[in-house]
């Protein structure tokens, strides 16, 4: 559906449409890659429940989930050639951007959910956000998702020696690379709406998400094991292209960044809530075997991924680290 109204549509959006009466409808195309039962999914619905109902109708918001009208890298193409007006990418996918975003890979770097939180509020966050102000993008707001977990179907992973000659899938990024390079794993990046092929094919053995992304995309129907590690994480940038956002007046942007404010409280509330619902799910369903890492197991872990901080601490930027790792 969502493909076929990009090719008949006025292809671009923030397009608006004069209505009886005088008042032009603003189209708002937002497209994203995740099930719509997830913090992302429901905190779009949101958004557009808000925009609309407090701008009168001013303002249409489409919301295309589940990689429809665009996966991964594509949405970013169409973010810059205006065709959609939001887009909320995990931080890592903005890699070529600016190198910084891949510190939400740095193996085992936040306290917790809330250390996170308080990052992307403080300065360091929004001058990762604000980053590609130069490039035509405008980050609106963080929505974090949270931690990462592995998963995959040949072997029980409690230690880094459990890894050695399997393949996984990443997001994109040199870090995620090297994080599996450093417990002896190959790993190949593959778009989100592909994993689940890739792991049914047996390109790759294993892959890394949220429990609410491995529930929601029934990964326990292609993998067998699942390694509670809390080990990364993935949380998104909502972000604008400029065109779309300097064609709105001032009175337009206040709105659209309260309605964004408030989309973003909701999401956050959601995020950690639908991550252990579906943590849940997973140990209900019986389908996969599942470890949670001891201490000792932790330590060995971090102390096998040292490498990647070695190698990117300073391509990150060592302020970043610093200020993530001293985050509460
Ligand atoms: C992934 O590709 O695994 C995630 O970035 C998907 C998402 O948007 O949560």
């Amino acid at each position: 559906v969502g493909l076929m109204l990009v090719a008949s549509g006025c292809g671009g959006g923030g397009s608006s449409s004069q209505q009886a009466g005088g008042t032009k409808t603003i189209t708002v195309k937002f497209s994203h890659v995740v099930a719509e039962s997830t913090p992302k999914g429901q905190a779009a619905l949101k958004f557009k429940e808000l925009l609309e109902s407090k701008s009168n109708g001013q303002f249409k918001v489409e919301v295309y989930p589940s990689s429809q009208l665009y996966g991964d890298p594509e949405e970013m193409e169409a973010l810059l050639a205006n065709n959609v007006q939001l887009i909320a990418p995990s931080a890592t996918k903005l890699v070529g951007l600016n190198p910084a975003f891949q510190l939400v890979d740095m193996p085992f770097l936040f306290k917790n959910d809330q250390a996170a939180y308080n990052f992307y509020d403080g300065e360091y966050g929004q001058k990762l956000m604000h980053s590609l102000e130069n490039k035509g993008i405008l980050g609106l707001a963080w929505w974090p998702n949270g931690s990462k977990h592995f998963t995959n179907s040949k072997r029980p992973l409690k230690r880094p020696a459990d890894f050695q000659g399997l393949k996984f899938r990443t997001q994109s990024g040199g870090v995620l690379d090297d994080q599996f390079k450093a417990l002896g794993a190959g790993s190949q990046t593959i778009a989100f709406g592909e994993v689940y092929q890739a792991l049914q094919n047996k390109t790759v053995d294993g892959t890394e998400n949220t429990f609410n992304n491995i529930d929601t995309q029934k990964y326990a129907e292609v993998q067998k094991y699942m390694t509670v590690s809390y080990h990364g994480r993935i949380d998104y940038v909502v972000l604008t292209n400029t065109k779309f956002w300097n064609s709105l007046t001032e009175d337009q942007k206040k709105l659209f960044t309260e309605c964004m404010n408030e989309a973003t409280k909701y999401e956050r509330k959601l995020a950690d809530e639908l991550n252990q619902k579906s943590f849940e799910n997973l140990k209900n369903s019986g389908k996969m075997e599942i470890y949670t890492l001891t201490d000792a197991d932790r330590e060995a872990f971090v102390k096998a991924m040292q490498p990647v901080y070695d190698k990117y601490t300073d391509k990150i930027g060592k302020e970043y680290i610093e200020a993530a790792r001293n985050s509460k």
